[in-house]
């Protein structure tokens, strides 16, 4: 069975509190509920991290090292200023995919460069809870 570690970055703990325009109504426990729901539906085996700490964020990847086969990442806005979780995906070298709830595409400007994402083999951005299925099933392939 596989064995991926889901990392959240910051704020995503205020989920159906935070711009639930952008975000949505539902709040962190149903994220993390219906993550392990898809991972049950996938025979996939996991374990789900967060935290507002870069330096805690950068320390969970380095322990991932010989323990997991692969990461799902929503850096939150890390992801748009941290060479340093970069750094820590390329280091441990495992198989990374980077999530985001909202299409940054389509957002501000300062939203258009991930780090984190240029150490990550796929990218869902704009489907919300189901970004994070997408990139469990990634695993499989
Ligand atoms: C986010 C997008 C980021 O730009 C933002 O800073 C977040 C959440 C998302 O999931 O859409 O906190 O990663």
């Amino acid at each position: 069975m596989k064995k991926i570690l889901v990392i959240n970055g910051p704020n995503l703990n205020m989920l159906g509190i935070r711009e639930p325009d952008i975000y949505g109504r539902q709040d962190y426990k149903a994220l993390c509920d219906y993550i392990g729901q898809a991972a049950a539906s996938l025979g996939i085996e996991t374990d789900i991290f967060q935290s507002n700490h870069e330096g805690e964020i950068v320390d969970k990847i380095q322990l991932a090292y010989g323990k997991y086969d692969g990461i799902v990442i929503n850096p939150a806005a890390y992801t748009h200023t941290s060479v340093a979780i970069l750094d820590a995906l390329k280091a441990v070298g495992i198989p990374a995919v980077e999530v985001h709830l909202s299409d940054v595409s389509k957002r501000e400007a300062f939203r258009q460069i991930s780090y984190a994402g240029l150490a990550c083999s796929e990218h869902y951005t704009g489907l919300g809870f189901e970004g994070y299925k997408k990139a469990l099933e990634w695993f499989l392939k």
